[in-house]
């Protein structure tokens, strides 16, 4: 990426103008990951609302997705006619895991934990990104004390990309305005007082005075509530 894309990015502040200049101006490989969250949805409604065919659009489906994030999938499909590539686990890593270890292994220690995340979403996230020069995602500094050090772009040596955080320093606030404002469906989960919502094993409601993200993995330690999709 070259010097005038990186300064338009970091300075600008409006989220369709970024995501319109970048695909127009950026030669190589653009991809969205999507979890359908609701920073997630706000990216692809500025994506498929501007017609940025440019930005493949992707969601890594582990088979353990709540029912209502299915349904939010299919609603996004429906609303906007547009393509959102899934990726699914090796199926024999899957079935060794599951039939050595059983169906819900990951409360059982933080090791097979984070396997299930590695064959579920870290593995099919490396074929997702393959080719890949810019990587887009949902991640915000709000949603976690690991995130403070989050910048709006930064290159990733280890994946020898550019990760594009584009509403990294957006409040809750904001994300949920801009969903109402244009009618962008969301995970009905949310209105349950879920709020950072991944598998549905791995994530429960927060309980009141509770934070962003002590609905996911809530049985460990917090320093180790990560899945090994973002450093
Ligand atoms: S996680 O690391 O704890 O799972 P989180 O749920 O906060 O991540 O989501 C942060 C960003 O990671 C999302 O905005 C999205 O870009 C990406 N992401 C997380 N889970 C998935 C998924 N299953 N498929 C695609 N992208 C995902
Ligand atoms: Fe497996 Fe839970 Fe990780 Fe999903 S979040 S991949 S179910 S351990």
């Amino acid at each position: 990426m070259n010097t005038k894309i990186i300064q338009f990015l970091e300075n600008a502040n409006d989220l369709q103008q970024e995501l319109e200049f970048l695909a127009e101006n950026f030669n190589d490989k653009i991809v969205f990951s999507t979890s359908f969250g609701i920073e997630d949805q706000v990216i692809s409604h500025a994506v498929f609302s501007q017609n940025l065919d440019a930005i493949e659009v992707f969601t890594l489906d582990t088979g353990r997705f709540f029912a209502e994030t299915y349904a939010v999938w299919d609603k996004t499909l429906l609303q906007y006619n547009k393509p959102i590539k899934a990726y699914y686990p090796n199926t024999q890593k899957v079935e060794s895991h599951v039939n050595e270890n059983g169906i819900n292994a990951f409360y059982n220690s933080i090791e097979l934990r984070k396997e299930c995340c590695y064959i579920r979403k870290v593995e099919p996230l490396g074929r997702a990104l393959n080719g890949a020069k810019v990587w887009i995602t949902g991640l915000r500094t709000e949603q976690s004390e690991n995130r403070n050090s989050l910048k709006k772009i930064e290159w990733d040596e280890e994946k020898q990309l550019y990760k594009y955080n584009p509403l990294i320093n957006w409040t809750t606030a904001e994300v949920t305005n801009f969903l109402k404002k244009f009618g962008v469906p969301y995970n009905t989960l949310h209105d349950e007082n879920f709020v950072s919502i991944g598998c549905a094993p791995c994530t429960r409601a927060l309980k009141p005075g509770e934070n962003f993200r002590d609905g996911r993995w809530w049985w460990e330690d917090k320093s180790k509530k990560e899945c090994g999709l973002h450093r």
